[in-house]
């Protein structure tokens, strides 16, 4: 029997992993259409290049946001796609384990077993994501001790406080990467009179962006729309304007950890100021987020290795045991086996 597939379908990127191979794709959670006939044009990177620049009759769009199905037939085409692609060689159908948002409603989790069976799988598992993403950055939460995990990813944040192999508070908000970029394309239409796009408020928070002061300012040229003129415009922007564009959302950030963090048990609290806080998803690569995070709760943090892929190898390693879960929604039974794994 071939092996489960691992699918973490992120809100920038999905991945799947499957066994003994590893992740074997990788792709921007995007598809273009033809808007006339509904009909696939592209996927993925090729996709992705298109988005913001098709004329009329093609749309480009994210069927994923904040860590859930917001476009449910676009959604459904993606993943049949990159199910065929990866089982090309398959006769039978594969079982498939999604993460999803610790705080998921029933409607998007119906969603999102619907889609995986339409897709192509024979049986969709759930796990929250931050479980995942604690298995896969190699945290062990098995014994009677409090872990933190923050997964920042592209539409959302989850956190987990983690003991006895399941998660004791948890919470999910839809903040990540995506929200930093427009923080900065609002503060550069709000004082510098210019408009530019996701992907280039994206290339710059990659580049040069910051949410501590850098030892060394950075600066980058980019072109925009000038407000006043509709022409574009150069604009040179430095590393500490971007500090004070991602300020918003690095406040949220901070706010959801505190109220995490207040209702947990103080004995958890104690081991929590010990282990740490750890982060996962490709938001937490911002320049000075772990320090910030630091400074703001006081708490050391660390960013897991190879960050972004923490969750498809978690569900990697999810997908090797599933004989012992019960597919569809998440149960309890379930969380009861994760003891086992980690
Ligand atoms: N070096 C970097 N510096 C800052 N941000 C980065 C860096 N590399 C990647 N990112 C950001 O990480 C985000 C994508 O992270 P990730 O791939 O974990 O998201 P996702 O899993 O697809 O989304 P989600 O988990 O929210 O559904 C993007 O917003 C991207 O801009
Ligand atoms: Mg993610």
């Amino acid at each position: 029997m071939p092996g489960a597939l691992g699918i973490d379908l992120g809100s920038s990127s999905t991945r799947i992993f499957e066994k003994r191979k590893g992740i074997v794709l990788r792709e921007p959670t995007v598809l273009a259409v033809d808007r006339e006939n509904g009909r696939m044009i592209a996927i993925g990177s090729q996709a992705e290049q298109m988005l913001g620049r098709t004329p009329g009759s093609i749309s480009a769009l994210k069927p994923v946001k904040g860590g859930v199905i917001s476009d449910y037939e676009m959604c459904r085409e993606m993943l049949t796609a990159y199910i065929k692609k990866v089982c090309a060689h398959r006769l039978a159908k594969p079982e498939v384990i999604f993460g999803v948002p610790a705080c998921i409603t029933q409607l998007e989790e119906r969603a999102l077993l619907d889609v995986g069976c339409a897709a192509g799988a024979r049986k969709v598992f759930l796990v929250e994501s931050v479980l995942a993403a604690a298995i896969g950055a190699g945290i062990d939460f098995a014994k009677p001790e409090g872990k933190v995990v923050l997964d920042i990813g592209g539409g959302s944040c989850d956190l987990g406080i983690l003991s006895l192999g399941g998660i004791v508070e948890s919470e999910s908000i839809k903040i990540g990467g995506e929200s930093f970029d427009e923080g900065l394309i609002r503060y550069l239409r709000k004082n510098r009179g210019i408009l530019i796009g996701k992907r280039i408020a994206e290339e710059i928070k990659i580049e040069i962006g910051c949410i501590l002061p850098r030892p060394e300012e950075k600066k980058i040229c980019v072109q925009g729309r000038d407000l006043k003129g509709s022409y574009l415009a150069d604009c040179e922007i430095t590393s500490s304007e971007t500090a004070l564009a991602f300020e918003e959302s690095g406040a949220r950030i901070i706010e959801t950890i505190h109220s995490v963090l207040e209702k947990t048990p103080p004995e958890l609290l104690a081991d929590v100021s010990q282990s740490g806080i750890t982060l996962t998803g490709g938001g937490s690569l911002l320049w000075g987020l772990d320090e910030y995070i630091h400074r703001h709760i006081g708490i050391k943090v660390s960013i897991a290795d190879d960050c972004s892929s923490c969750v498809a190898f978690g569900l990697g390693k999810l997908a090797e045991s599933l004989q012992n879960m019960q597919p569809g929604a998440i149960h309890l039974e379930r969380k009861k086996l994760l003891l086992h794994l980690s």
